[in-house]
């Protein structure tokens, strides 16, 4: 019993692109751990990870086309939380952030302290942090509303377009199986997807669909698309949606009112002419 208390889990990102972002947290759990599990979906990341060390085990196998996904990430998480239970220290390496659309990584860490042991999560660059520099997007610009693409079509979201919108999995959109393991079988859901968005969107608003490189030598792959011409857009397992704004909406006068405020009175960071010397 004082020997199954022994274990403890740390889940860490790599970053999107292994050699450069993973920060130095992530790579100490990773050198110091018995055991590495690596969801990291890419050969160059494992490899990196491998030289941290040598014990350091992919869970890309459980992958199977035809599969579900639901069921490969409960397989991910009960090799995670069995080998904590086996008395190790234990590190679970998932690419980009680790808490950011993985579902082995939260269900790991719930479980394995539901049982008693700790379980730490650190934050690593996510694939939002990377279009945000590539992108040159600050989220506090128009505020920003981020989705799973599937989810997204399915369910009765509330789209801001004031905001910029982030969807996630654009390569698995409409895919509800959960159990297709490539890009190709998404044009009925792209289709339902531009039929969502030019109910707020003219057909002619600019999108970006975005891939991060996952390499340092690599650039950015950045496409633009008219959203009339969603459909027909190329897409990976990792490429992202950015839908810009329409711009900033209307002051709320009724709300400045009650604060006995004018917009005149509004400083804001992108109009600093509107700031006097000595404010
Ligand atoms: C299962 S999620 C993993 C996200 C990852 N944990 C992160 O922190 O970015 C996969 C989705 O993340 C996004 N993604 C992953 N890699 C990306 C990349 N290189 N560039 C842009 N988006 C990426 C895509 O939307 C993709 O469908």
């Amino acid at each position: 019993m004082e020997n199954a208390k022994k274990g403890e889990l740390v889940i860490v990102g790599t970053g999107i692109s292994v050699a450069g972002q993973m920060t130095l947290a992530a790579k100490s759990h990773i050198e110091n751990a018995d055991i590495v599990f690596m969801g990291i979906m890419n050969k160059v990341g494992e490899h990196a990870v491998r030289k941290l060390n040598a014990n350091s085990i992919s869970l890309d196998d459980l992958y199977e086309e035809g599969k579900s996904r639901a069921l490969t990430y409960k397989q991910m998480t009960d090799r995670i939380v069995q080998a904590v239970i086996d008395g190790q220290k234990v590190c679970a390496a998932f690419y980009g952030h680790a808490g950011v659309f993985v579902t082995p990584s939260h269900d790991a860490i719930n479980q394995v302290r539901e049982l008693g042991y700790s379980a730490t999560m650190l934050p690593g660059v996510s694939a939002e942090d990377c279009l945000i520099a590539d992108l040159g997007i600050d989220p506090s610009k128009f505020g920003c509303q981020s989705y799973e693409a599937t989810q997204f079509l399915f369910r009765d979201y509330r789209i801001d377009p004031h905001m910029t919108q982030i969807i996630w999995q654009i390569g698995l959109v409409g895919e509800a199986s959960l159990s297709v393991l490539d890009a190709t079988h998404n044009r009925p859901g792209l289709a339902l997807l531009t039929e969502i968005l030019l109910e707020h969107y003219p057909d002619d608003h600019e999108l970006i669909i975005y891939e991060a490189p996952t390499l340092p030598i690599s650039e950015p792959v950045i496409q633009k698309v008219a959203l009339s011409n969603l459909v027909n857009a190329e897409t990976t397992l990792v490429s992202t949606l950015v839908i810009p704004s329409l711009g900033l909406p209307a002051y709320r006068q009724d709300r400045l009112a009650k604060l006995g405020l004018t917009e005149q009175q509004v400083v804001s960071f992108r109009n600093p002419t509107s700031i006097t010397e000595g404010n």
